[in-house]
């Protein structure tokens, strides 16, 4: 079975082809990525457990679904994952969060590690990994050993744009770790990035190019 899930919900498609345009503004891009990210947590969240509670409406008493006390962690591969995680916490406010460093080696495209910080009982949390481009899958990869070291109680990964290669290397050593991604575009260019992609999304979301 494919764990990989492509979320071609029309309001997403639209949203990225505006985010894809090399003449959209950075807050533009920003605003956009975080729109994104509502709707595809929406997705990724489709599976929460939930528990009939009893309330009183103001017409009379109810027997109402809640959700069952799932403790939920997104982690955010930055410096891009940021700008999934503001959408993410929009939806769900109470999230704990952890940050995870991780630069591409210009030459080799290895992930190198700058940074770590999740919250203490990530071994109770279910956890969403965010990271916008699943490129050569190296970053991907490396954060969610990193998660699994700390063994959280499930992982779900969660991009936006994907290439082919990502996806295979990501399956290749976390089959049991569900992708959810808004594009699985065409490939890999010479340098790494994603053809036709949108450029480096970290430049793009803090104008620094
Ligand atoms: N990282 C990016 O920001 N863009 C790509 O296309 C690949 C990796």
């Amino acid at each position: 079975m494919s764990t990989l899930t492509v979320v071609d919900h029309p309001l997403v498609q639209h949203k990225l082809t505006l985010m894809r345009r090399t003449d959209t503004p950075t807050a533009e891009f920003r605003r956009l990525l975080r729109e994104i990210a509502l709707l595809l947590g929406y997705e990724v969240t489709r599976d929460l457990a939930t528990e009939l509670i009893d309330i009183v409406t103001p017409v009379g008493p109810a027997r109402v679904p809640t959700l069952s006390g799932k403790k939920l962690c997104i982690v955010s591969v930055l410096r891009a994952g940021n700008g999934i995680l503001e959408g993410m916490l929009d939806l769900i406010p109470s999230a704990r969060v952890g940050h995870i460093g991780l630069y591409r080696d210009p030459t080799t495209l290895e992930a190198i590690e700058y940074y770590f910080k999740v919250p203490e009982d990530i071994s109770e949390r279910d956890v969403i990994v965010v990271d916008p481009m699943l490129a050569t899958g190296n970053s991907a990869v490396a954060a969610v050993h990193r998660i699994k070291a700390r063994e959280a109680k499930s992982i779900k990964y969660v991009c936006l744009v994907a290439a082919p290669e990502g996806v295979a290397a990501f399956q290749a050593d976390h089959p049991d770790v569900p992708i959810f991604t808004a594009a699985l575009d065409q490939k890999l260019n010479d340098h790494g990035y994603i053809v036709p992609g949108l450029g480096d999304a970290g430049d793009r979301l803090f104008g620094t190019k």
